[in-house]
This record gives C-alpha cells, sequence and structure tokens, in this order.
C-alpha cells in the first residue's frame, strides 16, 4: 500500500510517497481502508518537528483524520467487515496518511448515513475540538442560559464547526474572520460578523456594546489579558496552541473569576455520535476547501500553511 512518510523532521520537500506493507492490527484494533483523509495544521507541525518530544525518530507517517470502511474487526467487536466508519488517531505522530490503517474502537464511530467519505473526513479533529472546546471549556449548551459566544478565526477548519456547533448547543453566535469569508460564516448559522482586520478582538466590546461569556480564540492569536474587556465578569477565554504563554495564562487566571482554558482535542466515541446526530438533524456539515490526490500531499501542506484555507483540506488515498 502507499502511505506518506518523513524520514527527516522539515519542510514539505521531507514528505515522501513510499510503498510498505498493509498494517497489522493489534487484537483491540480495527483495520481500515482508508477512503478519505483529513489535514489538519497539527500534522504540518508533527513534519516541522514541533512535538519531536512526543512523536519521536522519523521516519514517521503523518495524520489523524480518516474516514473509511472496516476491513478487519475484532472478535465481538460491534463493527462488521465493510462499516463506514469515521475517526481520529489519538497518538501524536499519527498514521492516517495511508491507504490501510488500524486504530483502536474508542477512536472511531460510525459514519452519518447520507455523508460521503470526504464529508467525514472533515469532521474529527477539527469538529471535536469545537464541541470539547465549547462545550466543556465554555460550558456552552447547559440549561442555565444561552451563551453569547464569540469565535475568532472562524473560516477556517475549527471555525467553520465552531460557529455550527455553538448554535446547536443554543448559544448567541458572532464570527470573526477576514471581511472575505463573512458570506460563509453567516451561511453557517453565526447571528453576526467582525471582521478582525477592521475591528481588533481588543476592540470589540465598544463596537458591540455587549459582551461575550466565551471567547474561542481558534487562531490562537489573543490572550485572556488582550479580550479581558471584551468578555463578561465570568466569562470564559479559550485558546488552541500549547505554548508556554497560554500555558501560563491557563494558570495564573485558576484563581480570577476570568478564566483562560486551553483545548486538547481527543476522539472519543460518544463525542463523534454526537456529532453524528448534528449531522442527521442538518444541524453540522463539513465545508471542503479541497479534495486533492494523495499524491498532491506538498499542494495540501502549502495550503494549510497559508493560513488562508475555508473549512478543510482532504486527501483522497485513491488517487
Ligand atoms: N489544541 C488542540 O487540540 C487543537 C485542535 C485543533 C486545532 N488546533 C489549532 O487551532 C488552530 C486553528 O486550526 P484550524 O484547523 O481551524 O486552522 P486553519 O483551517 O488552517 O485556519 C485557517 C483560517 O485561519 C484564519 N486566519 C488567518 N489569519 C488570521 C488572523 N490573523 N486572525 C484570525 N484568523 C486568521 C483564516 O481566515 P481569514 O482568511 O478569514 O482570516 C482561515 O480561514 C491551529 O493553530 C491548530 O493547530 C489545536
Amino acid at each position: 500500500m502507499r502511505r506518506v512518510e518523513i524520514a527527516s523532521y522539515g519542510g514539505i520537500e521531507k514528505l515522501q510517497i513510499v510503498e510498505r506493507p498493509i498494517p497489522k492490527r493489534r487484537p483491540e484494533q480495527l483495520l481500515i481502508r482508508v477512503r478519505a483523509i483529513g489535514v489538519n495544521p497539527k500534522d504540518v507541525m508533527v513534519r516541522k518537528s514541533r512535538f519531536a518530544f512526543l512523536t519521536g525518530r522519523p521516519p514517521i507517517t503523518l495524520g489523524h483524520d480518516i474516514a473509511g470502511e472496516v476491513v478487519e474487526a475484532p472478535r465481538g467487536s460491534i463493527y462488521r467487515s465493510g462499516d463506514a466508519v469515521y475517526g481520529m488517531i489519538n497518538d501524536f505522530s499519527g498514521r492516517a496518511y495511508a491507504e490501510y490503517v488500524c486504530l483502536s474502537p474508542g477512536e472511531i464511530a460510525m459514519m452519518p448515513p447520507g455523508l460521503s467519505f470526504e464529508e467525514a473526513a472533515a469532521i474529527p479533529l477539527a469538529a471535536q475540538t469545537a464541541l470539547q472546546a465549547l462545550r466543556d471549556l465554555g460550558g456552552v449548551g447547559q440549561p442555565d442560559a444561552s451563551k453569547r459566544v464569540l469565535i475568532h478565526g472562524a473560516s477556517g477548519g475549527v471555525g467553520t464547526f465552531a460557529i455550527q456547533i455553538a448554535r446547536a448547543l443554543g448559544g448567541h453566535v458572532t464570527a470573526s474572520s477576514s471581511a472575505k469569508n463573512r458570506g460563509l460564516c453567516l451561511e453557517l448559522g453565526a447571528h453576526s460578523h467582525i471582521d478582525y482586520c477592521e475591528h481588533p478582538p481588543a476592540s470589540l466590546r465598544p463596537l458591540t456594546g455587549e459582551t461575550f461569556d466565551v471567547f474561542f480564540d481558534v487562531f490562537g492569536n489573543q490572550s485572556l489579558r488582550a479580550v479581558a474587556g471584551a468578555l463578561s465578569p465570568n466569562g470564559v477565554y479559550i485558546n488552541t496552541i500549547p505554548n508556554g504563554r497560554v500555558i501560563r495564562e491557563v494558570l495564573t487566571s485558576v484563581f480570577s473569576a476570568q478564566k483562560a482554558k486551553l483545548v486538547v482535542v481527543r476522539s472519543r466515541s460518544s463525542d463523534l455520535d454526537i456529532l453524528s446526530e448534528m449531522v442527521s438533524l442538518g444541524e453540522l456539515r463539513s465545508v471542503i476547501a479541497a479534495v486533492l490526490p494523495l499524491s498532491d500531499v506538498h499542494e495540501a501542506h502549502r495550503l494549510i500553511e497559508s493560513r488562508r484555507t475555508r473549512g478543510k483540506i482532504i486527501l483522497d488515498p485513491s488517487r
């Protein structure tokens, strides 16, 4: 089978398509024929050695998100050969850029009916990040009150799902993106839109006259300190970037009323089932910027590095 490996960390030129045997599954795992692969900024960071202390020495196969068909399942599993499934590998390096992959049952779920493999592969990492940030860290969807939610970086992979999930959980959603993506954000369900080039997030309060209960900084270039004036007195600021500055802010805000939090996504069947339900109810759809052949993995990484993609980039391992 074909898969994408890096023999050493570095630039886009390090991505190589190689022939390898089909992987052997551990007894508790499923062997899955991959029909579509979701590309994420995390894959680029792994390639550049950002998490080398966790990913170890190359060769490494990149990638976390897949949709595909079960080839082999453990005895007694709910999954049968031929079932369409989707999910995310929880290891840091991943191994999804391949024609076949082994995953644990806890990392996957049955694909929602009616969804294409490409649409399904877009969901696991990005939509679970949005769900876990908004629901678990931001408290959006708790029965007490509708939360006012700001999503900054709303037109990318995580942001396009975050708008829809915040709406589905009953939040009042303001999306922040560049002006060209205003229409997309409103189409996905944002109640209002802010162009961050014209109105930086830190200056939002005078603009809207209101504060936000949850500030989901998907792009990750703000801080609790910078946006505190735009947050309600007990508001929560959520970042996606696990760096020293963000972790320090999380720790120092533990005893203050306004909190900084960091989302660290984990794939869980139960969360994928919740997302599948939202898809079935028509509350959630994938926004796909491009579907590229696996042989164009270099272009996929170039697009992700541009930081300008609308929604998700998908790889097709059959091409
Ligand atoms: N901690 C975790 O568990 C976790 C999980 C998932 C993702 N992440 C991180 O979250 C970040 C976002 O992920 P993603 O998949 O959504 O990325 P993405 O799809 O690459 O995001 C692209 C979007 O970023 C927006 N953008 C570019 N420059 C911006 C700026 N200066 N201010 C605000 N928005 C800007 C662009 O919108 P415009 O063109 O409209 O500006 C574009 O639509 C990444 O850094 C990723 O590594 C972390």
